[in-house]
């Protein structure tokens, strides 16, 4: 049995650069690994796949991506295993976090450590694609780009960690519904002064700040509550408060950290306010790597 945390990311950057023939959006996106998780405990055993959601916050069938993921990874690499998923969820659905890509990787991860299946990385990549656009970037965490659908994923070096506010607006929103609202796009490269900075292997918080995330416009139009915590936090004094993904999560930035009290204060009623770590691909390595040790 192994137990393991899937952790969420932000989006700390993304850009819509265009739409592509398949019916996705050509992006240019920074993701960020935050120690906020899920738990995982898969085992090997039974017939097929089975999946347990205690508390629910998750379907617990086919409709799940940590089901499907098995399924698909047993299917390829290991046919006539069954196993057994327990997953118990903390990260929110419909946020834009990448909860349920996140669920999926891990659970790719788990069953390659478990079965000692030597999968390639090009294949288990491919098998991750086909679950979803946001399950590769979750096979290497930490800072990393994403382009194409956001499936094609270099690691960049890692930001120093720091302390990130996560604000939840109690919303669920289909990440289709906010692409579709899209309007015209005009085609871009990735947004120079970024673009620089990953050229030279020296992405750093300050440049982020003037980042931007293209989904907004959609998501602040149709969701005005989302709007109104946006607004919050930058009269709270962020440097940086933005969208992750197609939302409707926000995170920030503060130089001064401000009281939670004092914040969520200024937030519209019903949003959840966490206070999160990021997380570099050593110290993510060294969270999976603890945890499995002290279960197998
Ligand atoms: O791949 P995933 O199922 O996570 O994507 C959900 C939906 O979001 C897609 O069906 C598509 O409508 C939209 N999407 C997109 N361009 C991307 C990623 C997602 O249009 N790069």
């Amino acid at each position: 049995m192994i137990r393991l945390p899937a952790f969420a990311k932000v989006n700390l950057h993304l850009q819509v650069v265009g739409r592509r023939g398949d019916g996705y959006h050509e992006l240019r996106t920074v993701f960020q690994t935050i120690d906020l998780a899920d738990e995982l405990e898969v085992e090997i055993g039974g017939d097929g796949v089975t999946l347990e959601v205690p508390g629910a916050g998750a379907p617990a069938g086919a409709e799940n991506l940590a089901f499907r993921a098995a399924e698909a990874f047993l299917q390829r690499w290991a046919p006539g295993t069954g196993c057994h998923l327990r997953l118990t969820k903390r990260i929110p659905a419909g946020a834009g976090l990448g909860g349920g890509s996140s669920d999926a990787a891990a659970t790719l991860l788990a069953l390659q450590r478990l079965l000692a299946t030597p999968a390639p990385p090009g294949e288990l990549w491919e098998v991750a694609r086909g679950l979803g656009a946001d399950v590769p970037y979750f096979l290497t965490g930490g800072t990393a780009l994403g382009v194409g659908r956001g499936d094609e994923v270099t690691a960049l070096p890692d930001l120093p960690e720091r302390e990130l506010w996560l604000v939840l607006p109690p919303l669920e929103i289909s990440t289709r519904e906010v692409f579709a609202g899209l309007g015209d796009l005009t085609a871009a490269p990735l947004a120079p002064r970024i673009g620089a900075s990953v050229q030279a292997g020296k992405l750093g918080w300050g440049v982020l700040a003037a980042g931007a995330n293209d989904l907004e416009v959609v998501v602040f139009e149709r969701w005005p509550l989302v709007r109104r915590a946006h607004r919050a936090l930058g009269e709270a004094g962020a440097t940086l408060a933005r969208l992750s993904g197609s939302g409707t999560a926000l995170f920030a930035l503060f130089d001064e950290q401000p009281s939670p009290r004092a914040l969520r204060e200024r937030l519209p009623a019903g949003c959840r306010l966490e206070r999160v770590r990021t997380l570099g691909r050593r110290r993510l390595a060294e969270r999976l790597a603890g945890r499995a040790a002290a279960d197998t």
